[in-house]
């Protein structure tokens, strides 16, 4: 049941072990009433992202939520195979869990989206923090989605930040470029979560120490789980941390923390094969000098936060740790392999 400070919202993702967080984030958080999840293929599978997505709501008691399939290949080209890397060849650190007895829907992630949208008129929140393939394909099955939807919230591109794949492109838009030129030029409200903010807020070790200190298992999950990524981040923050994409993507769009700096803009998305493919060229000229307003900016790009995220982030999933968290059933439902 929608309250009328909770919002409907579509998370689209590609889970992966930032994505486990941003899913956790938004069941723990009242303001958000998750109504369906839709996966693409990113750092793993469309298909074994829906699997780690049925595990983990069966894991925090949410397995009504319905979980549907989308995209295997970006709209041109092929699926690369996924980041086994950053996430583990399980796409959740080698981490485990329970296999759901739920089944999967029977729509399409784009079909699901555009339901939902018709659903809740001018209320759904969008938030999507994988390749845009599937938002791409509902634009293109209901042209009215920008009107239909509240926003949508985009953790992807990098305005003034290096990229994570390229020298300038961040995954989620490297691996569907053509999708996100579709979806960032669509007349919609929408925020960009770039690598510019989610770089450059961490989780330390400390963090994640208390998250496995946690008595309920999905705090455990995610810190075990953390162990994995942060071991890729040592080697560009010299220490064991992590940035926090996706989840900080989820709380901008829920409003459990709020932007500093955060102009609205002009995107473009470098859709052609030279070495800037996949970039977000943002117009940001408008930090250095007195620049004319863009008539055609619609994009709020997020550039830093007011408060620090990682204490927030943190007490928000450890409230999985009381009654819900400890729940006899879920209790040895994790285990590393
Ligand atoms: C984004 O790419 C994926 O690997 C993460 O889950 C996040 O959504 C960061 O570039
Ligand atoms: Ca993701």
């Amino acid at each position: 049941m929608t309250t009328p400070t909770s919002h409907p919202f579509y998370l689209d993702c590609d889970t992966g072990i930032d994505d486990a967080l941003a899913l956790a984030y938004l069941l723990a958080t009242p303001q958000a009433h998750v109504q369906g999840i839709g996966t693409v293929s990113g750092n793993v599978s469309a298909a074994v992202g829906a699997r780690n997505t049925l595990d983990l709501l069966q894991l925090a008691g949410h397995a009504h939520i319905p979980v549907a399939v989308g995209a295997h290949d970006p709209l041109a080209g092929s699926f690369g195979g996924g980041a086994p890397h950053v996430h583990g060849s399980n796409g959740i650190g080698e981490v485990s869990l329970e296999a759901a007895s739920v089944s999967l829907a029977s729509e399409t992630a784009a079909e699901m989206l555009v339901r939902l949208a018709h659903e809740h008129p001018g209320t759904l929140r969008v938030l999507a923090i994988g390749p845009l393939t599937n938002i791409a394909e509902a634009l293109r099955l209901e042209p009215d989605l920008p009107r239909l939807v509240e926003g949508i919230t985009i953790m992807g591109g990098a305005a003034l930040a290096p990229g994570n794949l390229t020298p300038v492109a961040e995954a989620n838009i490297a691996n569907d470029p053509e999708a996100a030129a579709l979806v960032l030029s669509a007349d919609w409200n929408v925020t960009l979560v770039p690598l510019d903010v989610t770089m450059s807020n961490v989780l330390e070790e400390r963090h994640r120490q208390e998250l496995l200190a946690s008595s309920g298992p999905v705090p455990r999950a995610l810190g075990e789980m953390l162990g994995y990524y942060f071991r890729f981040y040592e080697s560009q923050f010299g220490r064991a941390c992590s940035a926090m994409h996706d989840p900080l993507a989820a709380a901008l769009a829920v409003g459990g923390v709020k932007a500093a700096v955060a102009p609205v803009v002009h995107v473009d998305v470098d859709t052609t094969d030279g070495p800037g493919c996949g970039q977000t060229v943002c117009d940001m000229r408008g930090l250095y000098m007195d620049y004319p307003e863009q008539p055609e900016a619609r994009c709020r790009v997020v550039l830093s936060l007011e408060d620090d995220f990682a204490p927030h982030l943190v007490e928000v999933l450890l409230s999985f740790g009381g009654a819900e968290g400890t729940t006899a059933g879920l209790a040895g439902a994790v285990s590393l392999t």
